[in-house]
């Protein structure tokens, strides 16, 4: 991270819980996190720990229960619904776990969306979506829908839609769990010219230790608390034989 760079999230002392009575069950637990403008962070722990639930709430899909939360400055936790949704779709670009691709649309269309959202018109919508579809590797995809794709390729139509709109937040789950090693790599490449080229920000979940090497900073995670946050110096990295989360 260059030095003085923009916060893009703050996070302090954030709780959430699920359920009521018996069933109630505190999934976060007190988190504190930062997620800067230029860097790639990635979240790692163990199945059910809580990250999709933390991400959620950073995005302003889901509300947290007690704790603070400010993103590009602004006060997420005091803003109405209409307001947090208005915000997301200005200035967040989100990759769902399980992509939510809008199965009777093309990939075309599914890109378009969030341009559509903000009013710009189908034909300059759709011109940039190929764009960002063509950077991922979809090219000879366009017309095709969900259904017609391979989980790899529905999950790099779900990057692009979350590019699409030039968002200066982009919070992704798991974003290379169904790519193969060449894709993952394409992916990685585009995450780092937006966040280091663009000096945008980049919030990643994943369990993939082939793409470890391209985060800044790394935080882990386990049953609803950051263990640690690891700053990674990228212009010199770690051997090879260390990248690994189990140096973490
Ligand atoms: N809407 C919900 N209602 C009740 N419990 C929930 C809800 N969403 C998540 N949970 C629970 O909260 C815990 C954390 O879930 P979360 O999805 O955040 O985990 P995760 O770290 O993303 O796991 P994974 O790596 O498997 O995706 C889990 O025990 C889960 O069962
Ligand atoms: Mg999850």
């Amino acid at each position: 991270m260059a030095n003085g760079s923009q916060l893009a999230a703050q996070v302090k002392n954030l709780s959430k819980s699920f359920g009521d009575g018996e069933a109630r069950l505190k999934v976060l637990k007190g988190i504190d996190l930062d997620v800067r403008c230029g860097d790639i962070t990635m979240l790692v722990g163990p199945s059910g720990c809580g990250k999709t639930t933390l991400i959620s709430i950073i995005a302003g899909t889901l509300a947290a229960d007690e704790g603070e939360l400010t993103v590009f400055g602004h006060n997420l936790r005091q803003m109405s619904a209409a307001q947090t949704t208005a915000f997301r779709a200005r200035h967040i670009g989100f990759i769902f776990q399980a992509f939510h691709l809008i199965p009777t649309l093309t990939c075309v269309e599914n890109v378009s969306v969030p341009l559509l959202i903000q009013g710009v018109s189908v034909g300059k919508a759709e011109k940039r979506a190929r764009e960002v579809l063509a950077q991922v590797g979809l090219e000879d995809r366009m017309r095709h829908r969900p259904a017609q794709i391979s989980g790899g390729q529905q999950q790099r139509v779900a990057i692009a839609r979350a590019l699409v709109h030039e968002p200066r937040l982009i919070i992704c789950d798991e974003p290379t769990a169904a790519l193969d090693a060449k894709n993952g790599h394409v992916v990685m490449e585009l995450f780092e010219h937006v966040a280091r080229g663009q000096e945008r920000a980049v919030l990643i979940v994943t369990h993939d230790n082939r793409i470890f090497h391209h985060a800044n900073r790394i935080a882990s995670m386990d049953d609803g608390r950051i263990l640690e946050v690891h700053d990674i110096d990228v212009a010199h990295p770690p051997p090879e034989h260390l990248k690994t989360v189990e140096r973490l």
